[in-house]
């Protein structure tokens, strides 16, 4: 049975019975979108609620169940909250599934039983994932299905301890005419299963497609109806994956964790600094460290700097990987204006290492710093970290988390570190650790103490 629907207009409200590419009542085009017309059914699903008093209120306790993979659980904050729906998003092939299933096996090992849901995926592929991951027994149940109440009813039945949804781009309620994916479904999906794991207090992850200009499922309008999103990134040709939270309501956003994709699954990799240096050039040219930071974590990356003589006269390239292209326009014009060199003839680019990005000011000094040592082809000393904003003066501006990057270097075995001097005055003695420290003010007092 089709419940009614009509489309409404998410710029004006306007109602239409039929869909239309323009609404005929603000003009706008492409803004009517499927949507339940029942709106008392909804109501009714919940019981009628009272004001409170807030202090009448009981202490609200969120209890959380942990999985195996500690990285995954403090990117949700300590353990996924019962009840809670968590949005995990990604560009295609990243490895959702892969991590989900992964999930799911750990929870199945606790003992817990286990539904995965797959609308993309026969039961003999998921094997295959599953064999190469390793799973054996345990209650982890699969699902090939890919309509919604069917899937509602089925997990009803089995009462499961973990839901797992793959993904909600591929799964459809009979309740809208609109195909699989399309606004109205993925928004019909989400608040369905939000409504299951709320009822049944069921910890339940939901899969989303990320296109290209990087919006969850199409419409970022997903983001507000779930408890967390999460999202999972990297380059498709690099092994490693960066789990982060975008929101949590049950817990900060800053955490993340690092994934190396292997043969054999998923696995954390427990420090990320040396693994992003591993492989740097230690008596090249064009070569730096920076510490930044990534969530609450310090990390250590390398930022590479190629200058050579243009092809293209008139129209140098600028190029940039893993950093915002803007920003590093700006440092070069920066470094122009105020060290007097000329770029004008010059092809530059600038590359994050190991397919990272970075999007701290914090990096600034170290662009700098690459693109000058390449320029002048003097190599900065490989245990020679840097950190710091530069200003359009050329000032060197403090930036958060002094301390955390200081350490961070200390422990990976850094001998100096080059950072902001207004960072350097606020730090307390006592809790320096045992490093050489150079506290700069400009760009040009910088290159003084490197050249
Ligand atoms: N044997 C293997 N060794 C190493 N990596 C593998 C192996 N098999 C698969 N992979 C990796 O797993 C990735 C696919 O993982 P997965 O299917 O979980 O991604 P997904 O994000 O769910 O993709 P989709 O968008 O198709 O749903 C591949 O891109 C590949 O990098
Ligand atoms: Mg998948
Ligand atoms: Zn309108």
């Amino acid at each position: 049975m089709k419940t009614k629907t009509s489309f409404v207009c998410q710029n004006c409200g306007f109602h239409s019975p039929k869909w239309l590419g323009r609404c005929p009542n603000c003009g706008e085009w492409n803004t009517l979108i499927e949507e339940i017309e029942e709106e008392a059914a909804v109501e009714f699903s919940f019981p009628p609620s009272e004001p409170v008093l807030y202090e009448e209120i009981k202490e609200a306790k969120r209890e959380r169940i942990k999985s195996g993979i500690e990285e995954l659980n403090s990117v949700l904050g300590g353990g996924i909250v019962l009840g809670s729906l968590v949005l995990i998003g990604g560009e295609p092939g990243i490895g959702k599934s892969t991590l989900l299933l992964q999930v799911s096996r750990d929870f199945a090992v606790q003992g817990k039983k286990v539904l995965y849901v797959s609308g993309e995926e026969s039961l003999e592929q998921i094997k295959i994932r599953g064999e190469r991951l390793g799973i054996q027994d345990g209650k982890l149940y699969l699902l090939a299905e890919t309509n919604l109440e069917r899937i509602i009813t089925h997990a009803g039945k089995l009462n499961p301890q973990i839901f797992v949804l793959d993904s909600v781009q591929t799964i459809f309620s009979s309740k809208l005419s609109s195909a699989p994916g399309t606004i109205s479904q993925v928004r019909e999906v989400t608040n369905q299963v939000f409504r299951f794991a709320k009822k049944n207090h069921i910890p339940s992850f939901l899969i989303g497609h990320i296109t290209k200009e990087g919006s969850l499922a199409g419409p970022k309008s997903l983001e507000h109806m779930v408890d967390v999103v999460l999202y999972f990134e990297g380059e498709r040709d690099h092994s490693h994956r960066v789990l982060r939270a975008l929101k949590n309501r049950f817990g900060p956003v800053s955490e993340l964790a690092i994934f190396e994709m292997g043969s054999r699954g998923l696995q954390p990799v427990s420090n990320p600094s040396a693994f992003f240096l591993k492989e740097r050039p230690t008596e090249e040219a064009g070569s730096v460290v920076v510490c930044t930071i990534k969530g609450s974590r310090p990390l250590l990356a390398e930022i590479q700097a190629l200058v050579s003589s243009t092809l293209f006269a008139g129209n140098p390239r600028r190029m940039t990987i893993g950093l915002d292209h803007f920003r590093a326009a700006m440092l070069l014009a920066i470094v122009e204006r105020k060290l007097g060199f000329s770029f004008a003839g010059e092809d530059i680019y600038i590359n994050v290492a190991g397919g990272l990005t970075l999007d701290e000011p914090a990096t600034d000094l170290a662009v700098i710093m690459a693109v000058v040592s390449c320029l002048k082809n003097k190599v900065i000393p490989p245990d020679l970290i840097v950190f710091g904003e530069v200003g359009l003066s050329g000032e060197i501006r403090s930036v958060g988390h002094p301390l955390a990057r200081l350490k961070e270097a200390h422990a990976l075995g850094f001998k100096t570190v080059i950072l902001p001097q207004g960072n350097l005055s606020q730090l307390e003695k006592e809790d320096i650790p045992d490093i050489k420290l150079e506290g700069v003010q400009n760009i040009k007092q910088t290159l003084e103490i490197l050249f």
